[in-house]
């Protein structure tokens, strides 16, 4: 089906992806605190969404569960990182971007928005073929943490049949615009798209044009292993800065994933090995602790400026 897709103005649309004041650009204080003991849940539906199509079932390469419904970061002792560019694509940004990371062999995450698929669906293809992954990041790019389950859905799978028509590849992970969005929400997507909620744990807020050695000074200082690396291809400047970015990042060994490739190569916490009574105990101490989302804010809160 041919979706029919809006024509308003991107300059009046698009907002940058972050706004919640809770989000540093630091790296978390002590990724420990992450760290859960709660079981999840296996997850049904890793396989992208078909909403009614016939589709060979097929689980991504190393997603054997159980699947978050987050992931700021993953735990890792490897010296690994994605980088992941959102808001595109962008008509000149956006290959010029491209041109960069078929240099140095780096595979980069595109969040891309349905409002600028339109105007250059051929870069999406362009991505796919040199190696990158594409996830969805909605059509309008307006915040979905006020919206019914049904106008979210109905968002994310515009966007995700937008991609799918431009590059012939599902999308596997979204992003939130603004990284608003709530727990429920979460838990809906991944339940109905087979979307896990992809956050960062590097922000360096490169939509306020901070200038291009601060840009990349706080991606290079912040990355950690296992980091999920925030900016934004929709922004000359931040483009500007990649390439000391980039090498600095090679230069400090660190190897770049998609990620996908990057939630395959999470580690699960070390408490799931322990015995039955040591995960009692863990149970209580988990339990008189705030969820996961609640401890990420508190963190981020505390470091913000
Ligand atoms: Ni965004």
């Amino acid at each position: 089906m041919r979706l029919t897709l809006p024509t308003v103005l991107l300059g009046a649309t698009l907002t940058s992806c972050q706004v919640p004041s809770f989000v540093s650009r630091d790296t978390p204080s002590s990724l420990a605190s992450e760290i859960r003991v709660t079981l999840k849940p296996m997850v049904a539906g890793l396989e992208a969404p078909t909403w009614g199509q016939e589709m060979a079932p097929s689980v991504p390469e190393g997603w054997t569960g159980p699947i978050e419904d987050t992931y700021t970061h993953i735990r890792t002792s490897r010296n690994v990182v994605a980088i992941t560019f959102d808001d595109g694509p962008h008509g000149e940004n956006t290959p010029r971007l491209l041109d960069m990371l078929k240099a140095r062999n780096i595979k980069a995450t595109f969040y891309v928005v349905g409002d600028m698929i339109k105007y250059h669906p051929e870069l999406l293809a362009r991505m796919i073929a040199e190696g990158h992954e594409i996830g969805n990041h909605t059509v309008k790019h307006n915040s979905l943490a006020r919206m019914s389950d049904e106008s979210l859905l109905t968002e994310l799978r515009a966007c995700h049949e937008q991609i799918v028509a431009a590059c012939g590849v599902p999308p596997k992970t979204m992003r939130p615009p603004g990284g608003a969005i709530k727990k429920s929400q979460k838990e809906l997507m991944l339940k109905e798209l087979g979307y896990p909620t992809i956050l960062w744990s590097v922000d360096p807020l490169d939509w306020k044009r901070p200038g291009v050695d601060v840009v990349t000074s706080r991606i290079v200082n912040g990355a950690h292993p296992g980091g999920i690396l925030l900016a934004h291809d929709l922004h000359k400047s931040t483009v500007d800065a990649m390439p000391a970015t980039l090498d600095q990042l090679l230069a400090k060994g660190f190897e770049f994933v998609t990620i996908s490739q990057l939630i395959a190569m999470d580690e699960k916490p070390p408490e799931l090995t322990k015995t039955p009574e040591t995960l009692t105990k863990s149970s209580k101490v988990s339990t008189d602790s705030p969820s996961s989302d609640t401890m990420t804010i508190s963190n981020q809160a505390k470091s913000a400026p």
